[in-house]
């Protein structure tokens, strides 16, 4: 028996090396962070939450022509995924002032900001995903003029569908973060949208309560964590295999 290759561990995901050239597995563990991995938890069934819900969106995504890393689920806490290089930008985009942008500039969390608004943070863990403009990328060569381009528009296109897919299930989007990487054909490569969507990377309140459905819920122990993931699995119709994660399943 060998080990299978682990590329890379994050604080929620691991990458391992994939079955073809150009192919990664990401395993979604349960694993919880927050400020930074100054906080954090296991919480049973969240990486099952996170993966399907991933699955979902992404493949929405691939429908409407958003190219992106997502190749197929291969079970619970599994998926196969084009190998990209990783662009070291978090890309944020936000429609309702809330979290650090509210800290920020004083504004009161749930605020509609006058048009939806891209920010770029450093991904760099020890120096706390520094924010940075467009300026510093491009100076420090971590992507080109074109590329930045790309993915403003692509986060753009990406934020129209997701408003409008979470609004259909009473979700409203509050903000969110995606991931880009580089994949290469000869000497060209192009920009697709990488990493998860779920909502350890977005906020999303109940369109009519404003109840926080997303990580929120751990960063500011309000409990219910998994209850809140699960919900929003049920609203998006991918419910199928939920009840393997309230009981715990692992799952493999
Ligand atoms: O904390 P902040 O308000 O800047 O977060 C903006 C959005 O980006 C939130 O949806 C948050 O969940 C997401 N985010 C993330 N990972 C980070 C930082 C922020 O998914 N490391």
């Amino acid at each position: 028996m060998t080990r299978r290759k682990k590329i890379y561990e994050g604080k929620a995901k691991i990458l391992y090396e994939g079955p073809e050239p150009g192919t990664l597995i990401q395993y979604f563990k349960d694993d919880t962070t927050a400020f930074n991995g100054q906080k954090r938890a296991a919480l049973e069934g969240k990486g099952v939450l996170n993966n399907r819900i991933s699955e979902y969106v992404m493949t929405r995504l691939n429908t409407i022509g958003v190219q992106n890393h997502f190749i197929k689920r291969l079970n619970l806490r599994e998926q196969l995924i084009k190998e990209v290089e990783i662009i070291p930008l978090q890309v944020i985009c936000r429609n309702i002032a809330a979290g650090s942008m509210s800290v920020r500039f004083g504004l009161p969390e749930g605020q509609a900001l006058p048009r939806s608004i891209i920010e770029f943070c450093l991904k760099d863990d020890k120096l706390g995903d520094p924010m940075v403009a467009e300026e510093h990328i491009t100076a420090f060569n971590w992507a080109s003029p074109q590329e930045i381009d790309d993915i403003m528009a692509t986060t753009l296109r990406v934020n129209d569908f997701l408003c409008g897919l979470f609004s259909g299930v009473g979700i409203t989007l509050v903000d969110f973060k995606l991931e880009f990487g580089r994949v290469w054909e000869n000497d060209f490569s192009r920009i697709i949208l990488a990493d998860e969507i779920s909502p350890d990377s977005c906020r999303l309140w109940d369109s009519v309560t404003n109840e926080k459905l997303d990580r929120d819920r751990f960063r500011r122990d309000l409990g219910n964590v998994i209850e809140s993931y699960t919900e929003v699995a049920r609203r998006l119709g991918i419910m199928s295999e939920m009840p393997t994660v309230i009981q715990g399943g692992k799952g493999a």
